[in-house]
């Protein structure tokens, strides 16, 4: 039978960056069920409100290491990669407020993979860096088409001009993954790119995602004003389950044929869509039928996952499996109210904007 893994026989040890992270955690978990070693890399390995649910994950005592390490740094990742056959490079700073772009979002995304690139070549051992990267990378323009694939790259021009919610995390991205792409090539590192449209699914992190602030903001919307901008987002979106996109990156780590870059998302749906579902689903969060400036009849646009389809990869989940496994998991953790009419508890008010600790 052909070897399908590029590690060997049993997982190997891989680096996770960002790992207390929505994603980052999520794949942690899955890596370490597997029974892959996790060197997972964090900011601040000593505040136990950041860390405590990888410590507490099954297999954590004996297959998990937390390291500290800061995409600002450079050579800080160079510990936590030692050693390692596999890299998943999922770490990205995210402040979509950020007083100053330029230097706590854009150059720390673009030198931080660098960095890691120059961590691998010392490392010596790394087999494949996995580079999680973003729909912001693909489709960020003047006048949307109707379906994108991995050939193409969102406008910087326009970015810049337009300056619209999120944009400095969209160069951000952009920037980072052409920059990658290119060092990558000149020192004959294996690089892979895994592109997620909005990832929506239940969590073990223990504050607000910042992609449900996003996808939750028809909900979230009606009693936190400040979220509504976040609808422009999901104006025509696109989803992906968080545990089909951590599948995805395991699944294209292990296949030996991978190469390029791969879009990972199941469902398109306009928020005219997204709020039908919800209020059907959720009746009691009187979530909108209309949403101020936004045509009714607005047209999909489309992400195809065609490339990372016909590699074998199968997606499990329904755009309702996404949102369910959400807005229960935030339910859980006090993060979101259980109705429009239940006053939301002091954690919930506050973590909806994503800045509030449980
Ligand atoms: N969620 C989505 O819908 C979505 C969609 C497309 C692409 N992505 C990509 O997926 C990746 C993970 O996103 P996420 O949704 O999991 O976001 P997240 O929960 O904010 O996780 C990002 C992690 O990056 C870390 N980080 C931020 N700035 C850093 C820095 N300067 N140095 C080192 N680490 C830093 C944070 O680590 P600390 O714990 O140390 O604070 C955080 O845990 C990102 O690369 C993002 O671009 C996400």
């Amino acid at each position: 039978m052909e070897d399908t893994t590029t590690a060997d026989a049993t997982p190997g040890t891989v680096c996770v960056t960002g790992a207390a992270g929505f994603i980052g955690s999520w794949l942690v978990m899955k890596l370490l069920e597997r029974g892959y070693i996790v060197s997972a890399t964090v900011r601040d390995p000593g505040n136990m409100k950041k860390v405590k649910h990888l410590l507490d994950l099954p297999k954590a005592k004996t297959n998990l290491t937390l390291w500290k390490a800061d995409l600002a740094e450079e050579g800080s990742f160079d510990k936590a990669i030692e050693g390692c056959s596999g890299v998943f490079h999922v770490a990205t700073p995210m402040d979509f407020e950020s007083k100053d772009p330029e230097n706590e979002v854009i150059k720390p995304t673009i030198n931080g993979v660098l960095s890691i690139i120059r961590s691998c070549i010392k490392a010596k051992t790394v087999k494949r860096l996995v580079f999680t990267s973003s729909a912001g990378t693909v489709n960020v323009q003047e006048h949307q088409q109707p379906l994108y694939d991995e050939n193409n790259w969102s406008d910087l021009d326009f970015i810049y001009a337009k300056k619209m919610t999120g944009w400095m995390y969209f160069v951000s991205k952009t920037l980072a993954e052409k920059a990658a792409w290119e060092a990558a090539k000149e020192n004959s590192i294996d690089f892979i790119s895994i592109i997620p449209t909005l990832v929506v699914g239940p969590f073990i992190m223990p504050t607000f995602p910042p992609s449900l602030i996003t996808a939750l903001s028809p909900i979230t919307g009606t009693f936190l004003k400040r979220n509504e901008p976040h609808y422009s987002i999901i104006k025509q979106g696109q989803f992906i389950h968080l545990d089909d996109l951590c599948e995805s990156h395991i699944f294209l780590y292990e296949n030996p044929k991978a190469e390029g870059r791969y879009i990972c998302s199941s469902h398109d749906a306009t928020i005219f869509d997204l709020a039908k579902m919800m209020r059907e689903k959720w009746p009691e969060y009187n979530v909108p039928t209309e949403f101020k400036g936004f045509d009714e009849n607005l047209p999909i646009v489309s992400f195809s996952s065609k490339k990372l389809i016909e590699m074998g990869f199968k997606f499990k989940y329904s755009l309702e499996d996404m949102f369910r496994g959400a807005i229960d998991t935030c339910r859980e953790k006090g993060l979101l109210p259980y109705s429009n009419e239940a006053p939301p508890n002091g954690n919930a008010n506050a973590n909806a904007n994503g800045n509030g600790d449980v």
